[in-house]
């Protein structure tokens, strides 16, 4: 079994999308093994976004992840990073594909709705950075 780590991002959560995303998981018999709702810590910002704290726009996407409590959750099948990563669609939710969580919701790059790991030594880390 596999595991990754996703979170429903403060506009998701403000615009009242965690049932709707919940729901397409747990439909595609995705386990849930743990789901909080929290205010995420500076710290865990820069930990989780280690690999883009120097880009230019790693300022604007710290400031948004911290605009309100994060919806996050663990989640558990058979090569789940790969499905998750499918239902999600592209980073840029422009680009995203009608039926993806970001092609259904979202409109632009930063304000993606959800992060969901990309491998699984993302999510091992990802996971132990938040629980
Ligand atoms: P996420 O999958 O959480 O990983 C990094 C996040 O940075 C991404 O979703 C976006 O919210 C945000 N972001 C903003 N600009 C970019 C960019 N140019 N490339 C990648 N991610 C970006």
């Amino acid at each position: 079994m596999e595991q990754s780590l996703v979170f429903i991002k403060p506009d998701g959560v403000e615009r009242g999308l965690v049932g709707e995303v919940l729901s397409r998981f747990e439909k595609r018999m995705i386990q849930v093994k743990r789901a909080e709702l929290r205010q995420l810590t500076p710290e865990e910002v820069d930990s989780h976004y280690e690999e883009h704290v120097s880009k230019p726009f790693y300022p604007s996407l710290k400031e948004y992840i911290l605009s309100g409590p994060v919806f996050l959750m663990v989640l558990e099948a058979e090569n789940v990073i790969s499905i998750i990563r499918t239902m999600v669609g592209v980073t840029n939710s422009a680009e995203a594909a009608p039926g993806t969580i970001r092609g259904d919701f979202a409109l632009t790059m930063q304000n993606n709705i959800v992060h969901a790991s990309d491998s699984p030594e993302s999510a091992q880390r990802e996971i132990s950075n938040f629980f």
